[in-house]
């Protein structure tokens, strides 16, 4: 199971994984992301392998068969979302069986170090911070996850990191800068109705972003926490 699966990329390339031989369930509180993802896995030709529902993982819509069967439940950059992750990570641990294994990765915002240093870039990235912030959310939950398993129960619990970064001449670079971009233009209205930052300061540091991008040494180094435990076996 994939939580908080969004366009469904990665419950995806799970189910790839899986094959025929398993089921893959991505649940998805977004209508719109349910519906694009669905259309792309049957464009792909996957609509078989893998199965969206609508739902919450606060409330993780599952019949009463099917808690504690899950081999694995995952959940990537959906912690950063919810003000309570122990919620789901209880989720998570109720829907997969003894011995299952429950994975999680997450965002931890210190980790972000864009160099040469983008002009007006400091106050932006903390405005994006504080906005999460004020929704109640944590924008270092990454730094959590090892505690978040560790309180739910979990044993065998294991940690590591992706590289989400790159650099100029890399073929994904221009990607991952405007993936960045992007992000810190849909949290404009956030960022600036909570006054953390004008909308003069806003545009500087979008356009020192844009000349960074540009930049034959631009560099991003950022790296995405990972966590996983495993659920006990009853007698344990
Ligand atoms: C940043 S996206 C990540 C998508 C996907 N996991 C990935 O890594 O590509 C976060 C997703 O979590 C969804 N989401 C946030 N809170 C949720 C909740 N309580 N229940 C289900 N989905 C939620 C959002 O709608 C969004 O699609």
């Amino acid at each position: 199971m994939d939580l908080g699966s969004g366009l469904g990329q990665f419950t995806r390339l799970i189910a790839r994984t899986v094959g025929k031989e398993g089921h893959v369930v991505g649940i998805e509180r977004d209508r719109d992301q349910i519906l694009q993802a669905k259309s792309l896995a049957d464009s792909s030709g996957e609509s078989e392998l893998v199965e969206f529902r609508k739902g919450d993982a606060l409330e993780l819509p599952l019949n009463g068969s099917e808690w504690g069967t899950f081999d694995v439940a995952h959940a990537r950059f959906l912690l950063e979302h919810v003000p309570r992750p122990p919620l789901v990570i209880a989720q998570m641990v109720r829907s997969v069986r003894p011995g299952g294994r429950v994975f999680v990765s997450d965002d931890d915002h210190d980790n972000f170090r864009p160099w040469p240093e983008p002009r007006g870039f400091h106050a932006l990235w903390q405005a994006y911070v504080h906005s999460y912030e004020r929704l109640g959310n944590d924008p270092y939950v990454g730094r959590r996850l090892v505690s978040l398993l560790r309180d739910a129960g979990l044993t065998s619990i294991r940690n590591s990191c992706v590289f989400f970064g790159g650099c100029a001449g890399n073929e994904r670079f221009q990607a991952v800068a405007d993936n960045l971009i992007g992000a810190l233009e849909g949290a404009k209205d956030a960022m600036l109705s909570e006054e953390f930052l004008d909308e003069e300061s806003f545009y500087t540091g979008i356009d020192g972003l844009q000349q960074w991008k540009a930049h034959p040494s631009a560099a991003l180094w950022y790296t995405v926490c990972c966590a996983e435990g495993t659920v006990p076996n009853q007698d344990n």
